[in-house]
Protein backbone atom coordinates (compact mmCIF):
# COMPACT_ATOMS: atom_id res chain seq x y z
CA UNK A 1 0.00 0.00 0.00
CA UNK A 2 3.26 2.54 1.01
CA UNK A 3 3.82 2.31 -3.04
CA UNK A 4 0.28 3.19 -4.13
CA UNK A 5 0.38 6.05 -6.82
CA UNK A 6 0.92 9.76 -5.18
CA UNK A 7 -2.78 11.37 -6.36
CA UNK A 8 -4.05 8.49 -4.13
CA UNK A 9 -2.33 9.02 -1.17
CA UNK A 10 -2.00 12.36 -1.35
CA UNK A 11 -3.55 15.65 -0.64
CA UNK A 12 -4.31 18.37 -3.48
CA UNK A 13 -4.35 22.41 -2.18
CA UNK A 14 -6.36 24.64 -5.24
CA UNK A 15 -4.73 27.55 -5.43
CA UNK A 16 -6.16 30.54 -7.74
CA UNK A 17 -3.78 32.35 -8.72
CA UNK A 18 -5.24 36.23 -8.88
CA UNK A 19 -5.79 35.40 -4.97
CA UNK A 20 -2.77 33.53 -4.04
CA UNK A 21 0.38 35.74 -3.76
CA UNK A 22 1.36 38.98 -5.68
CA UNK A 23 4.93 39.65 -6.37
CA UNK A 24 4.93 42.81 -8.61
CA UNK A 25 2.69 45.12 -6.48
CA UNK A 26 -0.48 45.14 -9.18
CA UNK A 27 -2.66 43.61 -6.57
CA UNK A 28 -3.25 40.53 -8.71
CA UNK A 29 -1.32 37.47 -7.54
CA UNK A 30 0.80 35.71 -9.83
CA UNK A 31 3.06 32.49 -11.05
CA UNK A 32 6.67 34.01 -8.66
CA UNK A 33 4.25 34.76 -6.25
CA UNK A 34 3.25 31.12 -5.63
CA UNK A 35 6.50 30.28 -5.91
CA UNK A 36 7.22 32.17 -3.13
CA UNK A 37 4.75 30.47 -1.03
CA UNK A 38 5.77 27.13 -1.67
CA UNK A 39 7.37 26.22 1.09
CA UNK A 40 3.98 27.25 3.25
CA UNK A 41 2.65 24.32 1.11
CA UNK A 42 5.29 22.35 1.81
CA UNK A 43 5.39 23.07 5.37
CA UNK A 44 1.75 22.56 5.95
CA UNK A 45 1.74 19.37 3.87
CA UNK A 46 -0.05 18.75 1.10
CA UNK A 47 0.88 17.03 -1.55
CA UNK A 48 0.05 18.93 -4.88
CA UNK A 49 -0.69 22.51 -5.70
CA UNK A 50 -3.85 22.69 -8.53
CA UNK A 51 -3.35 26.11 -9.93
CA UNK A 52 -6.27 28.00 -11.76
CA UNK A 53 -5.94 28.94 -15.38
CA UNK A 54 -3.06 31.20 -16.04
CA UNK A 55 -3.34 30.99 -20.16
CA UNK A 56 -3.09 34.26 -21.93
CA UNK A 57 -6.50 35.56 -21.52
CA UNK A 58 -9.00 38.55 -22.03
CA UNK A 59 -9.94 37.42 -18.47
CA UNK A 60 -13.66 38.18 -19.27
CA UNK A 61 -14.39 34.38 -17.05
CA UNK A 62 -11.26 35.38 -14.90
CA UNK A 63 -8.97 33.20 -17.18
CA UNK A 64 -11.26 30.60 -17.96
CA UNK A 65 -11.47 32.37 -21.31
CA UNK A 66 -8.53 31.20 -22.94
CA UNK A 67 -6.55 33.11 -25.93
CA UNK A 68 -3.41 30.85 -26.11
CA UNK A 69 -3.52 27.60 -24.56
CA UNK A 70 0.31 27.25 -24.92
CA UNK A 71 1.52 30.28 -22.59
CA UNK A 72 1.18 32.83 -19.50
CA UNK A 73 -0.34 36.14 -19.57
CA UNK A 74 1.74 38.89 -18.48
CA UNK A 75 -0.47 39.53 -15.35
CA UNK A 76 0.44 36.20 -14.11
CA UNK A 77 3.81 36.26 -15.37
CA UNK A 78 6.31 34.35 -18.28
CA UNK A 79 6.79 30.79 -19.24
CA UNK A 80 10.28 30.74 -17.71
CA UNK A 81 8.32 31.82 -14.21
CA UNK A 82 6.14 28.83 -14.80
CA UNK A 83 9.44 26.87 -15.60
CA UNK A 84 10.89 27.57 -12.26
CA UNK A 85 7.77 27.11 -10.50
CA UNK A 86 7.82 23.66 -12.05
CA UNK A 87 11.41 23.30 -10.57
CA UNK A 88 11.16 24.88 -7.13
CA UNK A 89 7.68 22.28 -6.44
CA UNK A 90 9.63 19.41 -8.04
CA UNK A 91 12.35 20.30 -5.04
CA UNK A 92 9.87 20.33 -2.53
CA UNK A 93 8.50 17.12 -3.62
CA UNK A 94 5.30 19.13 -4.79
CA UNK A 95 3.55 18.02 -7.47
CA UNK A 96 2.13 20.74 -9.95
CA UNK A 97 -1.44 20.28 -11.69
CA UNK A 98 -3.28 22.48 -14.06
CA UNK A 99 -6.01 23.97 -15.19
CA UNK A 100 -7.13 22.85 -19.16
CA UNK A 101 -9.88 24.43 -20.63
CA UNK A 102 -11.00 22.43 -23.39
CA UNK A 103 -14.45 23.25 -23.67
CA UNK A 104 -14.78 26.60 -24.77
CA UNK A 105 -12.32 29.69 -25.47
CA UNK A 106 -11.69 32.99 -26.02
CA UNK A 107 -13.29 34.59 -28.23
CA UNK A 108 -9.67 36.51 -28.66
CA UNK A 109 -8.47 33.11 -29.46
CA UNK A 110 -7.45 33.41 -33.16
CA UNK A 111 -8.81 30.20 -33.99
CA UNK A 112 -11.92 32.07 -33.53
CA UNK A 113 -11.64 34.87 -35.23
CA UNK A 114 -10.71 32.38 -38.38
CA UNK A 115 -13.60 30.11 -37.67
CA UNK A 116 -15.79 33.82 -37.89
CA UNK A 117 -13.79 34.93 -40.66
CA UNK A 118 -16.71 32.97 -43.12
CA UNK A 119 -18.73 30.26 -43.63
CA UNK A 120 -15.87 28.46 -45.54
CA UNK A 121 -13.19 29.05 -43.51
CA UNK A 122 -10.69 25.75 -42.81
CA UNK A 123 -11.67 26.46 -39.03
CA UNK A 124 -15.61 27.29 -39.19
CA UNK A 125 -16.03 23.75 -38.20
CA UNK A 126 -13.83 24.07 -35.53
CA UNK A 127 -16.52 26.01 -33.16
CA UNK A 128 -20.21 25.71 -33.36
CA UNK A 129 -21.89 27.24 -35.49
CA UNK A 130 -25.93 26.67 -37.02
CA UNK A 131 -28.27 28.49 -38.69
CA UNK A 132 -31.03 30.42 -36.79
CA UNK A 133 -34.78 28.70 -36.18
CA UNK A 134 -37.09 29.58 -38.70
CA UNK A 135 -38.34 33.00 -36.57
CA UNK A 136 -34.83 33.86 -36.63
CA UNK A 137 -34.09 32.97 -33.26
CA UNK A 138 -31.93 31.13 -31.50
CA UNK A 139 -31.19 27.37 -33.05
CA UNK A 140 -32.44 25.83 -29.76
CA UNK A 141 -33.92 26.50 -25.75
CA UNK A 142 -30.48 26.01 -24.39
CA UNK A 143 -29.59 28.40 -21.86
CA UNK A 144 -26.10 29.77 -20.73
CA UNK A 145 -24.80 28.53 -17.32
CA UNK A 146 -24.44 32.79 -17.00
CA UNK A 147 -27.95 33.59 -17.92
CA UNK A 148 -29.37 34.02 -20.84
CA UNK A 149 -29.26 32.35 -24.76
CA UNK A 150 -26.30 30.28 -25.45
CA UNK A 151 -26.47 31.17 -28.38
CA UNK A 152 -25.20 34.75 -30.08
CA UNK A 153 -25.93 35.61 -33.64
CA UNK A 154 -22.81 36.77 -36.13
CA UNK A 155 -23.84 39.57 -38.26
CA UNK A 156 -21.48 39.11 -40.29
CA UNK A 157 -22.09 35.52 -41.53
CA UNK A 158 -25.98 35.48 -40.31
CA UNK A 159 -24.96 32.14 -37.80
CA UNK A 160 -25.15 31.81 -34.21
CA UNK A 161 -22.50 30.54 -32.64
CA UNK A 162 -22.67 28.00 -29.27
CA UNK A 163 -21.58 29.35 -25.91
CA UNK A 164 -22.07 27.57 -22.69
CA UNK A 165 -20.75 30.13 -20.57
CA UNK A 166 -20.39 33.77 -21.85
CA UNK A 167 -20.39 34.95 -25.12
CA UNK A 168 -16.73 35.46 -25.12
CA UNK A 169 -16.52 32.18 -24.42
CA UNK A 170 -17.58 30.33 -27.99
CA UNK A 171 -17.61 26.38 -27.38
CA UNK A 172 -15.36 24.26 -29.62
CA UNK A 173 -16.50 21.50 -31.53
CA UNK A 174 -14.69 18.52 -30.14
CA UNK A 175 -16.42 16.57 -33.29
CA UNK A 176 -13.91 17.40 -35.20
CA UNK A 177 -10.69 15.44 -35.50
CA UNK A 178 -8.60 18.94 -36.08
CA UNK A 179 -9.80 20.24 -32.77
CA UNK A 180 -8.99 17.15 -30.70
CA UNK A 181 -5.48 16.40 -32.00
CA UNK A 182 -4.75 20.44 -31.64
CA UNK A 183 -5.98 20.41 -28.10
CA UNK A 184 -4.03 16.95 -27.47
CA UNK A 185 -0.84 18.99 -28.35
CA UNK A 186 -1.44 21.75 -25.61
CA UNK A 187 -1.44 18.96 -23.28
CA UNK A 188 1.73 17.24 -24.41
CA UNK A 189 3.58 20.95 -24.73
CA UNK A 190 2.50 20.83 -20.92
CA UNK A 191 3.13 17.41 -20.20
CA UNK A 192 6.60 17.87 -21.70
CA UNK A 193 7.07 20.69 -19.13
CA UNK A 194 7.14 18.32 -16.38
CA UNK A 195 3.49 19.22 -14.89
CA UNK A 196 2.28 16.33 -12.68
CA UNK A 197 -1.48 16.28 -14.09
CA UNK A 198 -4.87 18.46 -15.18
CA UNK A 199 -7.93 19.02 -14.02
CA UNK A 200 -10.44 19.09 -16.72
CA UNK A 201 -12.76 22.22 -16.57
CA UNK A 202 -16.81 21.59 -17.12
CA UNK A 203 -15.13 18.17 -18.66
CA UNK A 204 -19.06 16.57 -19.19
CA UNK A 205 -19.63 19.68 -21.42
CA UNK A 206 -17.63 18.45 -24.22
CA UNK A 207 -19.91 17.08 -26.50
CA UNK A 208 -23.56 18.31 -26.97
CA UNK A 209 -26.01 16.26 -28.81
CA UNK A 210 -25.09 15.90 -32.69
CA UNK A 211 -29.03 16.98 -33.04
CA UNK A 212 -28.74 19.73 -31.20
CA UNK A 213 -32.62 19.06 -29.59
CA UNK A 214 -34.18 21.45 -27.60
CA UNK A 215 -34.06 20.66 -23.36
CA UNK A 216 -36.79 19.46 -21.53
CA UNK A 217 -38.33 21.55 -18.77
CA UNK A 218 -36.71 20.94 -15.61
CA UNK A 219 -40.40 20.57 -13.41
CA UNK A 220 -38.35 21.58 -9.95
CA UNK A 221 -37.49 24.81 -11.15
CA UNK A 222 -38.05 27.18 -8.63
CA UNK A 223 -37.59 31.21 -8.29
CA UNK A 224 -33.95 32.25 -6.98
CA UNK A 225 -32.54 29.51 -8.78
CA UNK A 226 -30.24 30.21 -11.78
CA UNK A 227 -31.58 30.41 -15.16
CA UNK A 228 -29.73 27.56 -16.67
CA UNK A 229 -31.99 25.60 -14.35
CA UNK A 230 -35.34 25.82 -16.22
CA UNK A 231 -34.38 23.41 -18.63
CA UNK A 232 -32.71 19.84 -17.86
CA UNK A 233 -29.52 19.57 -19.57
CA UNK A 234 -30.20 16.72 -21.31
CA UNK A 235 -29.03 17.44 -24.99
CA UNK A 236 -25.97 19.93 -23.71
CA UNK A 237 -24.31 17.93 -21.74
CA UNK A 238 -23.24 14.39 -20.33
CA UNK A 239 -23.70 13.07 -23.84
CA UNK A 240 -22.59 9.18 -24.45
CA UNK A 241 -19.98 10.03 -26.59
CA UNK A 242 -18.16 12.47 -24.18
CA UNK A 243 -16.37 8.78 -22.75
CA UNK A 244 -14.35 8.14 -26.14
CA UNK A 245 -13.81 11.95 -26.17
CA UNK A 246 -12.05 10.97 -22.34
CA UNK A 247 -10.45 7.57 -23.36
CA UNK A 248 -7.98 9.79 -26.12
CA UNK A 249 -6.92 12.37 -23.33
CA UNK A 250 -5.90 9.31 -21.06
CA UNK A 251 -3.96 8.22 -23.85
CA UNK A 252 -2.38 11.64 -24.22
CA UNK A 253 -1.16 11.41 -20.99
CA UNK A 254 -0.46 7.72 -20.99
CA UNK A 255 2.83 7.48 -22.05
CA UNK A 256 3.83 9.55 -19.35
CA UNK A 257 4.29 8.07 -15.98
CA UNK A 258 2.01 8.87 -12.48
CA UNK A 259 0.26 11.91 -14.58
CA UNK A 260 -3.34 12.29 -12.62
CA UNK A 261 -6.39 13.54 -14.94
CA UNK A 262 -9.32 15.24 -12.53
CA UNK A 263 -12.56 15.95 -14.07
CA UNK A 264 -14.75 18.72 -12.74
CA UNK A 265 -18.20 17.09 -13.05
CA UNK A 266 -21.52 18.16 -11.00
CA UNK A 267 -23.57 15.57 -11.37
CA UNK A 268 -25.60 13.07 -9.58
CA UNK A 269 -23.36 10.46 -8.12
CA UNK A 270 -24.46 7.58 -10.53
CA UNK A 271 -23.84 9.62 -13.67
CA UNK A 272 -20.83 10.78 -11.96
CA UNK A 273 -19.24 7.61 -11.16
CA UNK A 274 -19.72 7.01 -15.24
CA UNK A 275 -16.72 8.91 -15.72
CA UNK A 276 -14.33 6.33 -14.44
CA UNK A 277 -15.46 4.94 -17.71
CA UNK A 278 -15.19 1.68 -19.25
CA UNK A 279 -12.80 -0.47 -17.51
CA UNK A 280 -10.93 2.95 -15.81
CA UNK A 281 -10.30 4.74 -18.98
CA UNK A 282 -12.43 8.07 -17.71
CA UNK A 283 -10.55 10.14 -15.50
CA UNK A 284 -9.03 9.30 -12.16
CA UNK A 285 -10.62 11.32 -10.40
CA UNK A 286 -13.95 12.55 -11.21
CA UNK A 287 -14.60 15.44 -8.70
CA UNK A 288 -17.01 14.52 -5.79
CA UNK A 289 -18.73 17.74 -4.71
CA UNK A 290 -21.30 16.14 -2.49
CA UNK A 291 -20.01 17.52 0.62
CA UNK A 292 -20.62 21.41 -0.32
CA UNK A 293 -24.21 19.99 -1.48
CA UNK A 294 -25.55 17.81 0.99
CA UNK A 295 -27.12 19.23 4.61
CA UNK A 296 -25.02 19.30 6.57
CA UNK A 297 -25.63 16.48 9.37
CA UNK A 298 -25.05 13.32 10.06
CA UNK A 299 -27.73 11.38 9.14
CA UNK A 300 -27.23 12.98 5.47
CA UNK A 301 -23.81 12.92 5.45
CA UNK A 302 -23.59 9.18 6.39
CA UNK A 303 -25.88 8.37 3.70
CA UNK A 304 -24.02 9.62 1.29
CA UNK A 305 -20.70 8.34 1.96
CA UNK A 306 -22.57 4.78 2.02
CA UNK A 307 -24.01 5.37 -1.07
CA UNK A 308 -20.31 6.97 -2.85
CA UNK A 309 -18.90 4.27 -1.53
CA UNK A 310 -21.57 1.81 -3.16
CA UNK A 311 -21.44 3.48 -6.00
CA UNK A 312 -17.75 3.48 -7.34
CA UNK A 313 -16.60 1.01 -9.59
CA UNK A 314 -14.00 -1.68 -9.00
CA UNK A 315 -10.58 -0.18 -8.73
CA UNK A 316 -12.23 3.33 -9.10
CA UNK A 317 -10.81 5.85 -6.67
CA UNK A 318 -12.96 7.88 -4.18
CA UNK A 319 -11.99 11.83 -3.58
CA UNK A 320 -13.81 14.77 -1.37
CA UNK A 321 -14.19 18.61 -1.96
CA UNK A 322 -15.15 20.91 0.73
CA UNK A 323 -14.57 24.09 -1.31
CA UNK A 324 -13.53 25.92 -4.86
CA UNK A 325 -13.39 29.18 -6.77
CA UNK A 326 -16.88 28.39 -8.09
CA UNK A 327 -18.88 27.51 -4.30
CA UNK A 328 -19.51 29.77 -1.11
CA UNK A 329 -16.65 29.20 1.71
CA UNK A 330 -17.10 26.15 3.87
CA UNK A 331 -16.80 28.62 6.82
CA UNK A 332 -19.64 30.81 5.69
CA UNK A 333 -21.62 27.49 4.74
CA UNK A 334 -20.94 25.25 8.48
CA UNK A 335 -19.83 28.21 10.65
CA UNK A 336 -16.55 28.50 12.47
CA UNK A 337 -17.29 25.89 15.16
CA UNK A 338 -18.16 23.27 11.90
CA UNK A 339 -15.19 23.83 9.97
CA UNK A 340 -13.09 22.36 11.92
CA UNK A 341 -15.45 19.35 11.44
CA UNK A 342 -15.59 19.73 8.17
CA UNK A 343 -11.65 19.94 8.06
CA UNK A 344 -11.51 16.55 10.07
CA UNK A 345 -13.82 15.13 7.97
CA UNK A 346 -12.63 16.00 4.44
CA UNK A 347 -8.90 14.56 5.92
CA UNK A 348 -10.12 11.28 7.19
CA UNK A 349 -12.30 10.08 4.93
CA UNK A 350 -11.38 7.43 2.25
CA UNK A 351 -9.92 9.34 -0.75
CA UNK A 352 -8.07 12.25 -2.34
CA UNK A 353 -8.93 15.32 -0.62
CA UNK A 354 -8.74 18.71 -2.52
CA UNK A 355 -8.46 22.12 0.21
CA UNK A 356 -9.04 25.02 -1.47
CA UNK A 357 -6.32 28.24 -0.60
CA UNK A 358 -7.89 29.97 2.75
CA UNK A 359 -10.09 27.18 3.62
CA UNK A 360 -7.40 26.64 6.25
CA UNK A 361 -7.65 29.42 8.24
CA UNK A 362 -11.45 29.58 8.01
CA UNK A 363 -12.22 32.21 5.43
CA UNK A 364 -15.62 33.44 5.27
CA UNK A 365 -18.07 34.56 2.96
CA UNK A 366 -16.86 38.35 2.12
CA UNK A 367 -19.26 40.97 1.18
CA UNK A 368 -18.02 42.54 -2.00
CA UNK A 369 -19.61 46.09 -2.36
CA UNK A 370 -21.36 47.04 -5.76
CA UNK A 371 -18.45 48.93 -7.29
CA UNK A 372 -15.96 46.21 -6.72
CA UNK A 373 -17.87 43.13 -8.11
CA UNK A 374 -15.76 41.45 -10.70
CA UNK A 375 -17.99 38.23 -11.70
CA UNK A 376 -19.34 38.56 -14.30
CA UNK A 377 -22.06 35.91 -13.56
CA UNK A 378 -22.77 38.26 -10.83
CA UNK A 379 -23.60 41.05 -13.07
CA UNK A 380 -26.11 38.86 -15.08
CA UNK A 381 -27.85 37.21 -12.40
CA UNK A 382 -27.34 39.51 -9.02
CA UNK A 383 -26.86 36.81 -6.46
CA UNK A 384 -24.82 34.12 -7.92
CA UNK A 385 -21.55 35.51 -8.23
CA UNK A 386 -18.28 34.14 -6.96
CA UNK A 387 -16.34 36.93 -5.91
CA UNK A 388 -17.09 36.30 -2.09
CA UNK A 389 -15.24 32.99 -2.33
CA UNK A 390 -12.28 34.43 -4.59
CA UNK A 391 -10.79 37.23 -2.30
CA UNK A 392 -7.10 37.32 -1.62
CA UNK A 393 -4.69 34.23 0.60
CA UNK A 394 -4.73 36.10 4.08
CA UNK A 395 -0.87 35.78 4.88
CA UNK A 396 0.28 38.22 7.84
CA UNK A 397 -1.52 41.56 9.33
CA UNK A 398 0.35 43.98 6.85
CA UNK A 399 -0.96 45.98 4.73
CA UNK A 400 -3.05 44.17 2.37
CA UNK A 401 -2.57 41.29 4.76
CA UNK A 402 0.96 40.69 2.88
CA UNK A 403 -0.64 39.19 -0.14
CA UNK A 404 0.34 42.80 -2.27
CA UNK A 405 1.86 45.88 -2.09
CA UNK A 406 -0.98 47.24 -3.93
CA UNK A 407 -5.15 47.54 -3.37
CA UNK A 408 -5.72 43.47 -4.56
CA UNK A 409 -8.08 43.20 -7.29
CA UNK A 410 -11.07 42.24 -4.79
CA UNK A 411 -11.44 43.40 -1.23
CA UNK A 412 -9.65 41.61 1.44
CA UNK A 413 -12.22 39.82 3.85
CA UNK A 414 -12.33 42.28 7.23
CA UNK A 415 -10.65 40.15 9.55
CA UNK A 416 -7.57 39.87 7.80
CA UNK A 417 -5.77 41.09 10.46
CA UNK A 418 -6.61 38.82 12.80
CA UNK A 419 -7.19 35.48 10.72
CA UNK A 420 -4.16 35.16 8.90
CA UNK A 421 -1.69 32.71 8.28
CA UNK A 422 0.74 34.91 10.32
CA UNK A 423 -1.35 34.38 13.52
CA UNK A 424 -2.15 30.84 13.17
CA UNK A 425 0.85 29.00 12.74
CA UNK A 426 1.77 29.21 16.51
CA UNK A 427 -1.23 28.78 17.90
CA UNK A 428 -2.03 24.85 19.20
CA UNK A 429 -6.06 26.13 18.96
CA UNK A 430 -6.18 28.09 15.56
CA UNK A 431 -7.72 26.01 12.52
CA UNK A 432 -4.33 25.64 10.17
CA UNK A 433 -2.88 23.93 13.34
CA UNK A 434 -5.91 21.67 13.00
CA UNK A 435 -5.38 21.17 9.33
CA UNK A 436 -1.69 20.71 9.41
CA UNK A 437 -1.96 18.18 12.11
CA UNK A 438 -4.46 16.21 9.81
CA UNK A 439 -2.09 16.11 7.06
CA UNK A 440 0.19 14.66 9.09
CA UNK A 441 -1.23 12.18 10.45
CA UNK A 442 -2.29 11.00 6.99
CA UNK A 443 1.29 10.84 6.00
CA UNK A 444 2.06 9.04 9.25
CA UNK A 445 -0.86 6.78 8.88
CA UNK A 446 -1.85 4.65 5.36
CA UNK A 447 -4.95 3.50 7.40
CA UNK A 448 -5.75 7.10 7.06
CA UNK A 449 -4.87 7.58 3.27
CA UNK A 450 -5.09 4.18 1.64
CA UNK A 451 -7.06 2.03 4.10
CA UNK A 452 -10.52 0.95 4.03
CA UNK A 453 -13.64 2.48 5.15
CA UNK A 454 -16.22 1.32 7.74
CA UNK A 455 -19.12 3.08 9.10
CA UNK A 456 -19.92 2.41 12.82
CA UNK A 457 -23.43 2.28 13.61
CA UNK A 458 -25.27 3.41 16.74
CA UNK A 459 -24.36 6.38 17.21
CA UNK A 460 -26.49 9.63 18.79
CA UNK A 461 -28.47 11.33 15.84
CA UNK A 462 -26.05 14.43 15.45
CA UNK A 463 -22.70 11.88 15.53
CA UNK A 464 -21.01 10.27 12.59
CA UNK A 465 -18.21 7.53 13.26
CA UNK A 466 -16.23 5.58 11.41
CA UNK A 467 -13.06 3.75 11.04
CA UNK A 468 -10.04 3.63 8.93
CA UNK A 469 -7.83 0.39 8.99
CA UNK A 470 -5.09 -1.45 7.11
CA UNK A 471 -2.71 -4.16 8.17
CA UNK A 472 -0.89 -1.42 9.91
CA UNK A 473 -3.79 0.10 11.79
CA UNK A 474 -6.81 0.86 12.91
CA UNK A 475 -8.10 4.69 13.66
CA UNK A 476 -11.53 5.78 14.72
CA UNK A 477 -12.96 8.90 13.77
CA UNK A 478 -15.85 10.32 15.99
CA UNK A 479 -17.75 13.80 14.59
CA UNK A 480 -20.25 15.77 16.53
CA UNK A 481 -22.58 17.67 13.49
CA UNK A 482 -24.30 19.23 16.76
CA UNK A 483 -23.64 21.59 19.70
CA UNK A 484 -24.70 19.47 22.64
CA UNK A 485 -22.05 17.15 24.02
CA UNK A 486 -23.12 13.45 23.69
CA UNK A 487 -22.39 10.60 25.33
CA UNK A 488 -20.45 8.13 22.84
CA UNK A 489 -20.30 3.72 23.88
CA UNK A 490 -18.47 2.46 21.30
CA UNK A 491 -19.82 -0.82 19.86
CA UNK A 492 -17.60 -3.71 20.73
CA UNK A 493 -17.97 -5.72 23.77
CA UNK A 494 -15.02 -5.86 26.35
CA UNK A 495 -13.63 -3.80 24.03
CA UNK A 496 -10.32 -2.99 22.61
CA UNK A 497 -8.53 0.49 23.98
CA UNK A 498 -7.99 3.49 22.17
CA UNK A 499 -5.33 6.22 21.86
CA UNK A 500 -6.36 9.62 21.25
CA UNK A 501 -4.19 10.54 18.44
CA UNK A 502 -6.17 14.57 17.95
CA UNK A 503 -9.26 16.04 18.44
CA UNK A 504 -10.68 19.78 17.41
CA UNK A 505 -10.77 20.76 21.13
CA UNK A 506 -7.08 20.64 21.92
CA UNK A 507 -7.78 20.87 25.80
CA UNK A 508 -9.59 17.41 25.93
CA UNK A 509 -8.12 15.84 29.05
CA UNK A 510 -8.21 12.01 28.37
CA UNK A 511 -5.23 10.59 26.34
CA UNK A 512 -6.73 6.32 26.33
CA UNK A 513 -10.49 5.09 26.14
CA UNK A 514 -12.22 2.24 26.40
CA UNK A 515 -15.70 1.29 25.90
CA UNK A 516 -16.95 5.31 25.73
CA UNK A 517 -16.78 8.70 26.17
CA UNK A 518 -18.29 12.48 26.18
CA UNK A 519 -17.42 14.03 23.02
CA UNK A 520 -18.05 17.68 23.47
CA UNK A 521 -20.60 19.59 21.08
CA UNK A 522 -18.87 20.50 18.03
CA UNK A 523 -16.13 18.06 19.02
CA UNK A 524 -14.12 15.93 16.47
CA UNK A 525 -11.48 13.15 17.64
CA UNK A 526 -9.60 10.75 15.77
CA UNK A 527 -8.83 7.50 18.28
CA UNK A 528 -6.29 4.75 17.45
CA UNK A 529 -7.03 1.20 18.35
CA UNK A 530 -3.89 -0.23 20.89
CA UNK A 531 -3.72 -3.16 18.89
CA UNK A 532 -4.69 -3.41 15.25
C1 LIG B 1 -15.91 25.94 -14.32
C2 LIG B 1 -14.95 26.86 -13.66
O1 LIG B 1 -14.60 26.32 -12.41
C3 LIG B 1 -15.63 28.20 -13.56
O2 LIG B 1 -14.93 29.09 -12.73
C4 LIG B 1 -15.78 28.73 -14.96
O3 LIG B 1 -16.49 29.95 -14.91
C5 LIG B 1 -16.53 27.74 -15.84
N1 LIG B 1 -16.10 26.39 -15.67
C6 LIG B 1 -16.34 28.09 -17.28
O4 LIG B 1 -15.03 27.75 -17.69
MG1 LIG C 1 0.94 40.49 -9.69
Amino acid sequence: MADTVWWKRGTVYQAYPRSFQDSDADGVGDLRGITRRLDYLAWLGVDAVWISPFYPSPMADYGYDVADYCGVDPLFGTLADFDALVAEAHFRRLKVILDFVPNHTSIAHPWFAESRASRTSPKRDWYIWRDPAPDGGPPNNWISNFGGPAWTRDEASGQYYYHAFLREQPDLNWRNPEVRAAMHDALRFWLDRGVDGFRVDVIWHLIKDEGFRDNPENPNFAAGQAEINRFAQVYSADRPEVFDIIAELRAVLAPYPERVLIGEIYLPVERLVAYYGANLTGVDLPFNFQLIQAPWNARSLADLIESYEAALPPGGWPNWVLGNHDQPRIAARVGPAQAAIAAMLLLTLRGTPTLYYGDEIGVAHVSIPPERVRDPWERNEPGHGRDPERTPMQWDDSCHAGFSDAEPWLPLSPDAATRNVECQRDDATSLLTLYRRLLRLRRDHTALSVGAYRGLPGMPDTVLAYDRHDDAATLRIVLNFGAEQQTITLPEERGPRWSLLLSTHPDRPETTIAGGFVLGGDEGLILIRDHP
